[in-house]
């Protein structure tokens, strides 16, 4: 079996390393998404924290991790699961149910988010900090 996810795994946190590894357990294969910087700042309106090679390099670096590839587009999410040939989506439950158009291409799975840590709650700590 061949896993799919997507994210932008800034500030890369325990929550990131939870979805993965249970992401993992589904196949043999693990394949992320890691969302561009430009994707980042049209969607959120800054940057992330960390750049997209960075990123891109510590998600690659996990045991539990196979694959890394760049996600550019949202809209492109269906070419992505086809192109890698993908059996099952994954997401955190804050996407439940958003992405069940897929399910003609592979299976979809939601994971409950791990609780008390997102990145933006990382990166308000450290700024109430300084
Ligand atoms: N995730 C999770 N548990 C958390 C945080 C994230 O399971 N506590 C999952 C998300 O559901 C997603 C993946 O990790 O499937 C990547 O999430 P990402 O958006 O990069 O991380 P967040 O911490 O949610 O970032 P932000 O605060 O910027 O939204």
């Amino acid at each position: 079996m061949r896993i799919i996810t997507f994210g932008t795994f800034d500030v890369f946190h325990i929550g990131h390393v939870n979805i993965l590894e249970r992401a993992k357990e589904l196949g043999a294969y693990l394949i992320v998404g890691v969302s561009s910087d430009a994707l980042n700042i049209s969607k959120k309106g800054r940057p992330p924290i960390y750049s997209q090679a960075d990123r891109m390099k510590i998600v690659d670096s996990l045991h539990c991790v196979d694959k890394v590839f760049l996600e550019e587009s949202l809209e492109l999410k269906g070419e992505y699961i086809k192109k890698f040939n993908a059996d099952v989506l994954v997401m955190g439950n804050d996407w439940e149910g958003k992405f069940d158009c897929f399910s003609s291409l592979c299976r979809v799975k939601y994971f409950p988010r791990t609780e008390g840590i997102s990145t933006t709650q990382v990166i308000n700590m450290v700024r109430e900090l300084a």
